[in-house]
């Protein structure tokens, strides 16, 4: 008998105050299906303090810092320090949305090229999220050559996933890729080669098949692992090798 390894759940964000589960059986289930770590977002200043909190109280916890696009109207200017404590291990979740627009494109701009020197000075890997913007994305993302990242919850078009191949970047998959009926997409979720693959939750959002509709949790990364494993007609411990191995290059986890 050897070790079952163990699933790292990429991008999730249990250390929300308003998670909607208890946090002590949500770790207990993770841990029983192999999946030992996990990375929790920030998505504004306080949900980074949060993140750094949650992170010095749950060994198997690891913090990244930044404002999501939606909430750079109220701020970001705290990132800065915060990516200087002991224990982050990226910066994120920054980028565009287009989508919604909660905040104007100049803000998120603005604060996405702030948060990016914060990573680039600090040579942090960067956890993006981009909708609907990539054509705004690109060019500020080449204007930090040192960058590198993932970009976290991946589906847009082929000719994207290219590019960002070309450039490094790592390719973060969850529940969406589970339930979407879209062959193309399918098509485009099959063509990631396995060394650049991340896999995630993005819980308590986003619920992989055949929960969708449920609460997510890091558990959950199981089932986006054994989905991928079973249409590239391969084991489910080796996409977790693969994808664990990633996921400790990319965020430096020891
Ligand atoms: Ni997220």
């Amino acid at each position: 008998m050897h070790r079952k390894p163990s699933m790292i759940d990429t991008h999730c964000h249990i250390h929300e105050s308003d998670y909607p589960l208890p946090v002590d059986d949500v770790i207990a289930r993770a841990t029983a299906d192999d999946v030992t770590e996990y990375i929790c977002i920030g998505t504004s200043e306080e949900s980074s303090r949060r993140a750094i909190a949650f992170a010095k109280e749950y060994d198997n916890a690891y913090a990244v810092v930044g404002v999501h696009p939606h909430d750079t109207k109220d701020g970001y200017e705290e990132i800065a320090g915060l990516a200087d404590t002991p224990g982050v291990v990226g910066i994120g979740e920054i980028g565009l949305d287009y989508f919604y627009t909660h905040s104007d494109r100049q803000t998120q701009m603005d604060a996405f090229r702030a948060q990016l020197k914060v990573a680039e000075e600090r040579n942090l890997p960067v956890s993006f999220h981009v909708r609907d913007a990539f054509d705004d994305f690109w060019p500020i993302f080449e204007s930090f050559e040192e960058v590198r990242g993932v970009l976290h919850s991946f589906t847009d078009s082929p000719e994207n996933l290219e590019k960002a191949l070309k450039k490094g970047l790592y390719i973060g998959v969850n529940g969406i890729s589970t339930f979407t009926k879209d062959e193309k997409q399918q098509a485009m979720y099959d063509s990631i080669p396995l060394g650049r693959l991340l896999l995630e939750t993005d819980a308590p959002f986003l619920t992989p098949h055949p929960f969708r509709g449920k609460i997510n949790e890091p558990a959950y990364v199981k089932l986006v692992a054994e989905y991928h494993a079973a249409r590239r007609g391969i084991s489910l411990e080796e996409i977790t090798v693969a994808t664990t191995a990633n996921a400790r290059a990319l965020f430096a986890l020891s």
